[in-house]
């Protein structure tokens, strides 16, 4: 039996995770600690409150004396450390929240780790997961080898520079310390509980609401697409059996330009809408069901600042290793997200009002 400590478990991908993690493990105790930041929701885990052997905790990774309580506490023998700040547009608007949960948060909680971990007998047997993002290999160009765990660093956002330092820092606590760490890149995930700021979700949700679907540039950057399911099983198989102080690349083996991808999108949401007419009554701003097209809503607006052109995984290392290859493609796993929004409507409502909405208007004058 394991105790996990899940940081950023009631965001998108630690939400799933937890989930995950308790349908496959329910033996096991999950502590959740989340700031609940605009992109965090206790709602997304309400199925597990109240349920033996979970605990939620409201608190910041920045402090360490809390971090070091819970690992105390709860004889804490694996972190999975997914909390961060995670949007590259708003690390463009606002770099200072990722410099401090990204980087500082992030030494705070391997400090605590440090002190618990190497100084208490019982976590002789320990593992310190860090999550983190293919950005920070930088941009490639079309014809350009896929990253490998070798490629060199070279973040080009806030975020990508904020994440790059804190694998940095996970390396150096395991080089130095001892600290049983491992390390995941993983590319762009997709799947329920996604905050509507990011690709997919905001392009759904626009669709149903019939405003307009922006397209940065000329929508020919790419990115390689993983269910968030198949990024949990990754993460689950790197701490069976993956190597202390190993990185691994984790993939979806699905590289795809984002206006063929919006317009992907589309194409699903109509043939949703032809079918249902319940659903053009519930959307009634929706353009599918009538004579119009979903895609007739794309709009091409002003370039992401600094944008990377394209990232693409070379999975190798952790099939070959640690038996992971992604088993959604991207038609299915597209058709059941857009069947989850639509089932949760109240749930992405309730995210996009407030702060949401007063950061959108300030921040895009083009939406
Ligand atoms: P998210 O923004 O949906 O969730 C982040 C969670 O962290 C939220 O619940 C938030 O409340 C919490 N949080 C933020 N600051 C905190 C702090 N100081 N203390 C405690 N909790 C805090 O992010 P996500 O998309 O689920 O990403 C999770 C992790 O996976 C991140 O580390 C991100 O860099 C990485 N990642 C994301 C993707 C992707 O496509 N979304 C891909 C690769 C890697
Ligand atoms: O690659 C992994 C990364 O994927 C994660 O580390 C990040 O946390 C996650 O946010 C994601 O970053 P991206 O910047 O790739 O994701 P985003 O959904 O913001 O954008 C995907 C692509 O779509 C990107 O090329 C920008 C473009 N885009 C995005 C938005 C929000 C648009 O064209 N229009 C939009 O409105």
């Amino acid at each position: 039996m394991r105790s996990l400590l899940i940081t950023g478990g009631a965001g998108f991908i630690g939400a799933n995770f937890v989930h995950y993690w308790r349908a496959r493990y329910p033996d096991d105790r999950l502590v959740v600690l989340d700031a609940l930041t605009y992109a965090g929701n206790r709602a997304n885990l309400a199925t597990l409150e109240g349920s033996p052997g979970f605990h939620f905790v409201r608190g910041n990774i920045c402090e360490q004396s809390l971090d070091e309580s819970l690992l105390r506490e709860h004889a804490v023998d694996t972190v999975v450390h997914f909390a961060a700040e995670s949007h590259v547009d708003r690390s463009i608007v606002g770099p200072g929240a990722f410099i401090s949960t990204n980087i500082l948060g992030t030494h705070a909680l391997l400090e605590a780790c440090r002190s618990v971990w190497t100084t208490d007998a019982l976590a002789a047997q320990h593992r310190f997961h860090h999550i983190s993002t293919d950005e920070v290999y930088g941009s490639l160009a079309q014809d350009d080898p896929a990253f490998t765990e070798s490629t060199p660093y070279a973040p080009n956002s806030p975020y990508a520079a904020s994440k790059a330092a804190s694998d940095h820092l996970v390396r150096a606590y395991c080089h130095t310390y001892g600290l049983d760490t491992t390390i995941t890149n993983c590319s762009n995930n997709y799947g329920p509980y996604q905050f509507p700021e990011k690709l997919i979700p905001l392009m759904i949700v626009n669709v149903l609401l019939g405003k307009p679907l922006p397209v940065y540039g000329d929508g020919g950057n790419v990115r390689d697409w993983i269910h968030v399911r198949d990024h949990c099983h990754a993460i689950e198989r790197v701490l069976q059996a993956g190597r202390k102080g190993s990185t691994y690349n984790v993939g979806g083996d699905c590289e795809l330009d984002n206006l063929s991808l919006v317009r992907m999108i589309c194409e699903i949401m109509d043939r949703e809408l032809d079918m249902n007419a319940g659903l053009c009554k519930r959307f009634p701003a929706a353009r599918g069901g009538k004579r119009a097209r979903s895609a007739d809503l794309i709009k091409f607006v002003k370039d992401r600042p600094g944008h990377d052109r394209r990232y693409a995984i070379n999975g190798r290392l952790i099939r070959e290793e640690l038996g992971f290859v992604p088993t959604t493609s991207l038609e299915k796993g597209l058709a059941e997200t857009i069947t989850w929004y639509l089932s949760n409507e109240q749930w992405w409502r309730a995210v996009m009002t407030g702060t949401y909405r007063n950061w959108i208007a300030t921040n895009y004058s083009n939406r």
